[in-house]
Formats: structure tokens, sequence, C-alpha cells
């Protein structure tokens, strides 16, 4: 917690005096003595506080909001450091109990929480998956800093496509009324699918890139892994010569990634660990294709490489080398979840690209992508990760939704 401590410079070495805000986690009441323990968001820890009964306050209630004054004291209990002796307790917003939805030293299941997208991160797990996906999205960042990647900020509004998947959420004003009104950016536009293509813009310069951003896929699935906003980790590397290059660093990321979340965040990964024990798993069909072929292979992340050129975008590079008929491109799976990151090598020579955007009648709207060949193109090739299944991964969480703040899904936009 982080608790604000002043120090009285007279009697310095008898007192310290402490003052904490917070929310008030528990409240035990003892003839004399009332216990409290207050958290305020910063870490699992809650302070303990112990009042004489006089400061009991029927508004002291599990959920409140509290700020407490009082004489740090060293503990005598072992789990604990420290104490507060509260001198004065002020209750700055109270919470009915009767009415809070969840209640003290009941353990409530992910699935009961969703309910409160507005209140479920006053508990204790959640707050847990909050701070354990802020430490996350630091983790990224941090191996990119070190690994001399340049952060580039990928625009959420593209006239792009870049999947073909069709799956696009249009954007456009929302006065409505006037049928004959034009595109607002004369073009029709859209959130961003991926930020790839713009990426593939700055490795050109840049050589290596990176962006961690919202995404959106106009997707009709209610699945445990599909949202239609999510965050995804991309990146981009010229002078890339092998797939085997490629693989190398999206494996390097996953390792450090996952090694700095679980070193950094020991107490709230258990807690979430323990709390997840509550869940019930279930999977649909494609899903238990990626599971199986992990599990075949140890439970262990498992990248898949090589998949048939026409289930790949126009810019997966085709394989030159056999296997025939396939693109240079790999999935990354791991356990629980199935494909974490898909990435691929593009396809850098004019002439191949040309003929691919043409049998897909794009080269017309591709035509600056075709440029990026024309000068100074280089082998590259580059991956996407979704960042919430990666806390699936690492949290063992079974449905997506339970690590996003504010999950958006077909028919569901709450708040
Ligand atoms: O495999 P995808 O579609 O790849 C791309 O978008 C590439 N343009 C990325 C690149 O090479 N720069 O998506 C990448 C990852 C998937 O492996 C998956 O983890 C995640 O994004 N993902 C989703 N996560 C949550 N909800 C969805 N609807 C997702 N769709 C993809």
């Amino acid at each position: 917690c982080r608790l604000h401590v002043f120090l009285n410079y007279i009697f310095i070495l008898t007192y310290i005096f402490g003052l904490i805000v917070g929310w008030v986690r528990s409240v035990r009441t003892q003839k004399a003595h009332i216990f409290l323990h207050v958290n305020d968001g910063s870490s699992l820890q809650s302070l303990q506080v112990v009042a004489g009964a006089e400061l009991n306050d029927q508004l002291l209630t599990f959920g409140s909001a509290v700020e407490v004054t009082g004489i740090l004291k060293k503990s005598p209990h072992q789990k604990q450091a420290v104490e507060l002796e509260a001198q004065r307790i002020h209750v700055i917003g109270e919470c009915d109990p009767v009415d809070f939805p969840f209640k003290i030293k009941e353990r409530h299941n992910l699935e009961y929480l969703r309910q409160f997208p507005h209140l479920r991160c006053r508990t204790n797990a959640f707050s847990s998956l909050l701070r354990i996906r802020s430490e996350a999205t630091a983790a990224f960042h941090s191996f990119f800093k070190d690994n001399g990647f340049v952060q580039i900020h990928t625009p959420v509004i593209t006239s792009n496509d870049c999947e073909g998947a069709g799956e696009l959420f249009q954007v456009e004003p929302s006065s409505v009324g006037d049928a004959h009104r034009e595109f607002f950016f004369s073009v029709p536009a859209f959130l961003t699918v991926s930020g790839q293509l713009h990426l593939e813009v700055m490795s050109g310069a840049f050589s290596r890139v990176y962006t961690f951003g919202p995404t959106f896929r106009a997707e009709n699935s209610q699945s445990r892994r599909h949202l239609a906003e999510f965050y995804m980790v991309e990146a981009e590397l010229g002078f890339l010569r092998s797939l085997n290059d490629l693989t190398k660093v999206m494996e390097d990321m996953f390792k450090s990634t996952t090694e700095q979340v679980l070193a950094r965040c020991v107490e709230d990964v258990d807690l979430f660990h323990r709390h997840r024990l509550s869940l019930q798993w279930g999977c649909d069909l494609k899903t238990e294709h990626e599971k199986h072929l992990v599990k075949h292979c140890g439970n262990v992340p498992v990248f898949v490489t090589d998949y048939p050129y026409r289930l790949k975008p126009f810019y997966a590079r085709a394989n030159q080398d056999p296997p025939q008929n396939t693109a240079a491109a790999v999935d990354l799976l791991v356990p629980g979840v199935g494909e974490l990151c898909g990435g691929s090598l593009r396809e850098e020579r004019l002439d191949v690209l040309t003929a691919h955007l043409e049998d897909a009648g794009l080269e017309d709207t591709y035509d600056w992508y075709l440029d990026l060949r024309r000068f100074g193109s280089v082998p590259h090739g580059g991956f996407g990760l979704g960042f919430e299944r990666f806390l699936q991964c690492v949290l063992g969480v079974d449905n997506i939704k339970d690590v996003i703040p504010f999950p958006r899904y077909s028919h569901s936009c709450l708040l």
C-alpha cells in the first residue's frame, strides 16, 4: 500500500505518523478494538488498521472508502511488518453492504464478476489481473527497447483491410439524415484490424519497428478467445533472411515477457491462479485441434510453419523451396489457448507481389504498398501477438473477457 508517512521531528524516536486512503477489504470487531484491512490498489497487500471501539462507525463497512490517520507501529504478526494504530477514521464514501454485489470473505467466480464491469476492479482477483496486465505491457515495451526496436504509433483509422478477411468496422460521423452525404474521409474508412502494413512502411526506414495498440475485428463470435476489440503487439523486421530468424525473435519475446511478469507479480499471479480454479473449461473444435497439437508435443509452446499458401493473406511470402504451394508463415500455439501469435516473411519480390495483387483485383488499392518494393526493398517479416491471449496463457484464464477491463464482443458493449 502507498502509505504516507510523516515523521514528527520532535518525537522522532517514539512516533511515526501515517496516513492511508483506500477501500476497506475487511472489518472485524472485538470488544475493545476494531481491525480493518485497507487497500489502495497499489498492490495486493492491505494495511492492517487497529482502532479503539470508540472509533467504530456503522458506515465502516466492506467496500467503503476511508482515510485513516494514526501511529505506525511494528506489527506483532509475522505476515506484515507494520500496522496503523488509528487516531482518526474518516469514511469518505460509504458502501451499502446489502446492495454491493461482492460479499466479504466470499470468492466470486470470474463469470459472476463479468456482470459488473464497472465494479469488478474492486475485487482482489480482478485488481490483481489489471496490475499483471500493466506489468505485462511494460514487459513488452522493455523487450522491444532492449532489442533496438523503434515504437511506431500506427493509426486506428485506416482505409485498408490488412487481413483481407472483410471483418471491418466502418467509421463514419454519427450525424444522420443526409442520404447524399459523402464519405468523411472521401474514401471508406475503418477501424484497424492490424497495424502491419503501416509497420512495413516504417521498417523500410528503421529496420526494426513495433506497435502495441487496440485492434478491431467485426467477428461475429462469442468464443472464449475472440474479442471485437483487443490489443495486439506487432513487430516488423527488415533484412530478415529466414523464418527461423523470425521465430527466434518471437520465442525470445515470449520467454522474456513471461519471465518478467512471473518474477514481478508473484503475489498477484498466485492469487489469480488460486482464483481461476472455480472456473469451468470448454472450447470449440478448432481450438481442440490446436490444443491437441500442443498436447501431442508435450504441453509446451509450439511453432507451426509453412501453411498452405491459399490460407494466407496477399502479403505472405510464397515458399520457393519445398513444401510447394506453401507460405513462409508461422503460428505460435500455446497451452490452454491455441494460437497466440501469427507471423510471416513478407513477399518482397515486386513481380510476385504484383501478380498476387492482380489475382485478387487489389493492384490499384495497394499501389502504395508496391512502391515499398520499388524503392530500396529488403527481405523482411513480422508477427502479431494477441495481448489478451498472452495474459490468458500466462494466467491460465479460460475466457478472454476476463483479462480485459471492458470487453467488447458481438451483442455486448457495456459501459
Ligand atoms: O493472425 P492475425 O490475424 O495476424 C495479423 O493480424 C497480422 N497482420 C499480424 C502481423 O503479422 N503483424 O492476428 C494476430 C494475433 C493472433 O495470433 C491472435 O493471438 C490475436 O492476434 N487475435 C485476436 N485476439 C482476440 N480476439 C480476436 N478477435 C483476435 N483475432 C486475432
